[in-house]
């Protein structure tokens, strides 16, 4: 018998691999465990059920969402009152709000096309780059920093502006797209592109300045393999083809805390740190970056927060409270624009549970980069991963005045041009406050 099942497995195992997994009737569900019995329910549960989080289970109090099969529903919905656990229906149809999440072919030389109000494909989002670093030979220059696993690119792409206004700048890496169904995230990063090469034309003074203030570094899409499997085959895949969560596989307490030795799990850390090609590829493109790196600013969603390191301590460590304070000014920000609230904290104290091996806290412990911060964007848990297209657009227009307020908090027009940094001090650094503290005392007699 038992063999039967796997030949039959095997047989089918290719045709299985072309069928996309749909999520009709599939229900969306919302709880809050309010003592430690409840929370043990939703943490041994993947074993027992076909189910998939989508806010994974932390702390007592702290909301979790997860998505169960129709055929695991009524089993589970009985289970969980034994339990004595209050669920909520957020969803009752997840596939038919994934449906509503158009996404657009973009064609060459169009650039009119790409309009933040629907997604984009791996393919199309690369022919964007391609056509935007076209336009703009002088600012924008794009590479490949390496191949996936299924041999697609690595893009990154390097904007620099008005090139002989400042001897030298300050660096800031952006990552998007390292979890593969969080679409909203290339969405802003190829937003907050786009802000950065228009600048000089806008008539919004902060983002003209602070465009021209650093020296940008763009990975839109970290994990373009797992982004075309949500198109593709199932569109709630978070890892990469070969099945690791890139965001544990990095060399930043690795596989200690809160992540999975299981292949199949969502959080599966992989073999060894590095073992995958995308995060490996990221570690060498952020250090050969490193030198004067001032900002890692990381993309996800959901939950609207913004995380600072480091995601496996419940400790503040180094200069989180500068960070905690220039955060802050950035949820108001944000909230200026069209409400959408924020929480400031570390990775325990927003989404409620510890983890390792996360890009933010490698960068930041290797390199001693002063201002590392992942934000989860939209929303709160109302449509999740499903995000209508119609959200993309207020998503990144209020995202870009919160990363405008963190970039101006340390840039100064006024004498030194450089932000405070961690690293990367050097002797024309010296100089140029050598030289600041003479202008200050040659012009204070008056
Ligand atoms: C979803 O459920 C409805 C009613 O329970 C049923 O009529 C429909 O066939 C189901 N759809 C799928 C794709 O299973
Ligand atoms: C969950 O698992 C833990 C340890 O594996 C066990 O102590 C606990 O009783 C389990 N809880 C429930 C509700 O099954
Ligand atoms: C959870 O919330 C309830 C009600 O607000 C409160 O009484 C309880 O102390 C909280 N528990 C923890 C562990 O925070
Ligand atoms: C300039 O600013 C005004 C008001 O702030 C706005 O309505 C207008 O669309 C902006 N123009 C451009 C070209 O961005």
């Amino acid at each position: 018998m038992a063999s039967l099942i796997v030949i039959l497995y095997l047989l089918l195992m290719p045709y299985v691999k072309c069928v996309p997994r749909k999520y009709y009737n599939y229900t969306l569900l919302s709880a809050t465990p309010i003592n430690d019995k409840q929370l043990n329910f939703f943490k041994n549960l993947t074993l027992s059920y076909d189910v998939n989080f989508w806010r994974p289970p932390g702390q007592v109090n702290k909301t979790i969402e997860l998505v169960v099969s129709p055929e695991h529903k009524k089993a589970f919905m009985n289970d969980a009152k034994q339990s004595g656990v209050y669920l909520i229906t957020v969803m009752k149809d997840v596939q038919s709000v994934f449906d509503m999440q158009t996404v657009k072919t973009y064609i060459r030389r169009k650039m009119g096309l790409f309009d933040w109000r629907s997604y984009f494909k791996t393919n199309d989002i690369y022919k964007w780059l391609q056509d935007l670093s076209n336009n703009h030979p002088q600012e924008v220059h794009l590479e490949s920093i390496g191949k996936t696993h299924e041999n697609r690119d690595i893009m990154a792409v390097r904007i620099v502006l008005g090139q002989d206004k400042y001897f030298y700048r300050s660096r800031v890496i952006i990552e998007g797209g390292i979890h593969a169904r969080e679409w909203i995230s290339p969405a802003f990063v190829t937003y907050m592109m786009q802000q950065i090469v228009q600048s000089p034309t806008s008539n919004n003074s902060i983002l003209k300045e602070i465009a021209q203030a650093y020296e940008w570094y763009f990975v839109p899409l970290l994990n373009p393999d797992g982004y075309e499997i949500t198109h593709t085959s199932d569109r709630l895949w978070r890892k990469n083809s070969r099945g690791v969560d890139l965001n544990r596989n990095f060399e930043i307490a690795f596989g200690s805390v809160d992540v999975s030795s299981n292949p199949l799990a969502d959080t599966y850390s992989g073999k060894n740190a590095f073992s995958e090609r995308e995060s490996a590829a990221m570690a060498t493109y952020v250090r050969s970056k490193s030198d004067r790196l001032d900002f890692y600013l990381a993309f996800h969603s959901y939950g609207q927060h913004m995380i600072i390191p480091y995601a496996y301590s419940r400790q503040h460590r180094e200069n989180f409270d500068e960070v905690y304070q220039m955060g802050k000014k950035a949820a108001i920000r944000i909230a200026d624009k069209y409400g959408t609230e924020y929480t400031v904290g570390t990775a325990y104290e927003t989404v409620g549970y510890l983890t390792s091996g996360v890009s933010g806290c490698w960068v930041k412990r290797t390199f001693k980069v002063p201002y590392v911060i992942t934000f989860e964007l939209r929303d709160q848990g109302y449509y999740g991963f499903a995000l209508p297209a119609k959200e993309i657009l207020p998503t990144c227009e209020e995202t870009m005045e919160g990363v405008l307020s963190l970039l101006s908090t340390k840039y100064k027009r006024e004498g030194n041009p450089l932000p405070k940094s961690g690293q990367g001090y050097n002797l024309l650094n010296t100089l140029v406050t050598i030289w600041n503290i003479i202008l200050f005392i040659l012009t204070r007699e008056d």
